[in-house]
């Protein structure tokens, strides 16, 4: 057994709740005095807080990512039959979510250098169908807003992102989730703004598309007991909501320290490149806010991506895999009619890539020890 120095673990939540453990304690006594858990004020102030920092007007809290995505499609008027664009190389939620807003989801490869959807190949992939595209600001690093706005105006698509990994990510001078017609985002608790539960939101500047997710999310009723389409339950949490509140003011700060992160590993790697160890491309500089920070072993490496996770798990340094199957080639997805071999560049990388250890908080002494590792191979 190899004896480590140091143990890195692949994020550390604690680092970020303890300063801040007796202000949300205050937060959810004072929601449990108040008793209002549906609906509540710290649910519509937090909206109306992150809408703000993320530069649109509205925010609606739904239950979780997923249904920000699905109600939010509904809300942007995609209907059944409608096709809508999504990378092939990205968390199963954003493909579950087209298919839950009733529409078909048209899978596209993506960029091999920063794993971000193909625009190139969007294009080629629209159809007289297609209404509009997700795409998906991976890893924390937005699309380029502007090559979106020049292909959405191109193809008349509306936009509806997918920053469910970006929250506060700046790229060209927009924020992530203020580029497109709405954007859903999650607070799954690792997110780099995540509730002690699941939670999500819809953010749009346009008030039809708030208004309707405000009645989609609550049983489809824009006042109450009055049902003006089927809807779903899907609220975020008074409670939720309050922890939220409390944290989104560190935000930006925790997303600079994971900024931070990110290009001391860039920087460390470096001398990896020859060895075939290749970071994904930091395009955003500053703007990158590192939900993971992801690293591809190619071919040309003397060991597989699966033989170096076991390597460094070895030396005591955790790691994960975002993701190890792509879309297409999912069991539950099989009736979408993709085989292996249609998205050459989403199949290479769910083989070659891995997340490396990154959160608020991890030391500069932790990264090196894990790019030292690394260099052993
Ligand atoms: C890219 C992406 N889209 C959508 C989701 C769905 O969010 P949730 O888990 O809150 O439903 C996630 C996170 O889980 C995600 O990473």
């Amino acid at each position: 057994m190899i004896v480590s120095s140091q143990t890195v673990p692949f994020v550390d939540l604690t680092l970020q709740h303890q300063p801040i453990q007796a202000d949300i304690e205050t937060a959810i006594a004072a929601v449990v005095q108040r008793g209002d858990f549906i609906l509540g004020k710290t649910l519509k102030e937090f909206e109306a807080e992150f809408a703000e920092a993320s530069g649109v007007k509205y925010g609606v809290g739904v239950a979780s990512g997923t249904d920000a995505i699905a109600l939010g499609l509904q809300a942007c008027g995609i209907l059944p039959g409608d096709e809508v664009l999504v990378p092939a190389n990205t968390f199963i939620a954003t493909v579950m979510g087209v298919i839950q807003a009733g529409a078909t989801p048209i899978l596209v490869d993506c960029d091999p250098h920063t794993a971000l959807i193909d625009l190139n190949l969007a294009a080629k992939a629209i159809t007289p169908k297609t209404k509009a595209i997700v795409p998906v600001h991976l890893y924390g690093q937005m699309v380029s807003p502007r090559a979106l706005l020049d292909f959405a105006q191109a193809h008349h698509l509306i936009i509806f992102e997918d920053a469910a990994q970006a929250h506060l990510a700046q790229r060209e001078g927009y924020w992530a989730g203020s580029v497109g017609m709405a954007a859903a985002f999650s607070f799954y608790p690792s997110k780099n703004l995540g509730a002690f539960g699941n939670g999500g939101m819809l953010i749009t500047s346009d008030e039809e598309v708030a208004q309707r997710v405000r009645t989609l999310r609550n049983y489809g009723a824009p006042k109450k007991y009055y049902h003006t389409e089927v809807g779903k339950n899907s609220r975020l949490d008074t409670l939720q909501a309050a922890i939220l509140q409390v944290k989104l003011p560190y935000l930006s700060q925790w997303n600079q320290l994971r900024n931070q992160a990110g290009q001391i590993y860039d920087q460390g790697l470096k001398s990896g490149e020859d060895k075939g160890i290749t970071p994904i491309n930091n395009q955003s500089q500053e703007g990158h806010v590192y939900h993971l920070y992801v690293i591809r072993i190619q071919e040309t490496a003397s060991l597989s991506r699966d033989q170096v996770q076991g390597f460094l798990e070895e030396r005591g340094i955790q790691t994960g895999i975002h993701y190890p199957i792509p879309c297409h080639l999912q069991p539950a997805y099989k009736s979408l009619g993709y085989q292996l071999g249609d998205f050459p560049q989403a199949e290479t990388l769910c083989e070659q890539i891995l997340s490396l250890p990154m959160y608020p908080g991890i030391t500069r002494e932790q990264i090196t020890w894990v790019i030292e590792q690394l260099s052993l191979i």
